[in-house]
């Protein structure tokens, strides 16, 4: 049986989203990149460890739902997400090799579950039954997942492409260049998997119920990961918790407010929730004009190339 488009696309931004190439030079960033906040670096960390994993099973889920996908802006949009979330994977991945290695960190311990989690829980073995991996019910069900995690993507990349107080701490440069491009693409595609899920008949209820399982899955994987992370850098001093970093991340402005980070997961369960209020794709598109990542795999050259700072847009 075929799933029907059940609902109309409600988004209709009239851009065309394409993937940039990028190249970074993490050789040079130190292992505490939040320089002196070790609970801001870790709480990114985290976030740094699941790209790579959750963003490729956004592509074996979105290769699976194309051939379902008929209205033919829809599918550009998706060939568009899909292409960028795979860079984003790959560009996640690559900190592997340059950061946690140099520094000697052990990252199997954690992505070895969060890859079982990907491949099996969220992925052949319907939250962990045996059967139904290949269901179309179950194939909605992923979508809706994708599009619950991207409404929070979309609001951190929002975030991090405002967030002087990163710049005034010293953050390393190419960290901030990594999630400042991430984040304006986050920002750029953010209407895509909802509206996906929505055309592939996605229901409200169905949509809450997704959220619930996001927000609860993030919350055990990043309060598990911080810990993990802080204990394997010998200059953290003590294992970190979730909520404390969080904290005294927000409240320095190094990572997003806890009660703004709520209220946007409220804005979710709103009827008549749209992903296009959640961010400004002008502003994305002003950083992804100016990103050294971008301009260094378009133009040649090396990045950092003698820089020091990130570019910082100016204020909204
Ligand atoms: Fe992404
Ligand atoms: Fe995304």
């Amino acid at each position: 049986m075929e799933l029907a488009p059940i609902n109309p696309p409600v988004h209709d931004t009239h851009h065309r989203i394409l993937p940039r190439h990028v190249r970074f030079d993490f050789s040079a960033t130190p292992i505490q990149w939040v320089p002196g906040d070790p609970g801001s670096t870790h709480v990114m960390n985290t976030l740094n460890l699941m790209f790579p994993a959750g963003e490729m099973w956004f592509c074996r889920v979105y290769n699976r739902a194309m051939p379902h996908i008929s209205d033919p802006k829809l599918r550009d949009d998706a060939e568009g997400f899909l292409r960028q979330e795979a860079l984003h994977s790959r560009s996640h991945g690559s900190v592997l090799d340059h950061y946690w290695r140099r520094h000697g960190i052990d990252t199997k311990p954690f992505t070895r579950h969060l890859d079982a989690v990907f491949s099996r829980i969220l992925g052949d073995r319907p939250y962990g039954l045996p059967w139904g991996g290949h269901s179309r019910f179950w194939l909605r069900q992923q979508l809706g997942i994708i599009a619950a995690l991207e409404h929070f993507f979309g609001y951190l990349g929002g975030w991090v492409l405002d967030a002087r107080a990163l710049d005034e701490a010293g953050t390393d440069p190419a960290m901030l260049d990594l999630l400042r491009w991430h984040g304006a693409e986050e920002v750029e595609h953010r209407a895509v998997a909802f509206d996906i899920y929505r055309h592939l008949g996605g229901s409200y209820l169905g949509r809450c119920w997704h959220m619930g399982v996001v927000i609860v899955s993030l919350l055990g994987v990043m309060a598990w990961g911080v810990r993990y992370m802080s204990r394997q850098d010998p200059d953290a001093g003590r294992p970190r918790r979730l909520f404390s970093s969080w904290w005294a991340g927000a409240r320095a402005g190094r990572l997003p407010s806890i009660w703004g980070s709520l209220k946007s997961a409220v804005r979710y369960f709103v009827p008549g929730y749209s992903p296009e209020a959640e961010a400004s794709t002008e502003r994305a598109l002003a950083y992804l004009a100016i990103s050294p990542a971008a301009s260094v795999a378009a133009h040649g050259g090396n990045w950092p190339g003698g820089r020091t700072t990130t570019p910082v847009l100016p204020a909204a």
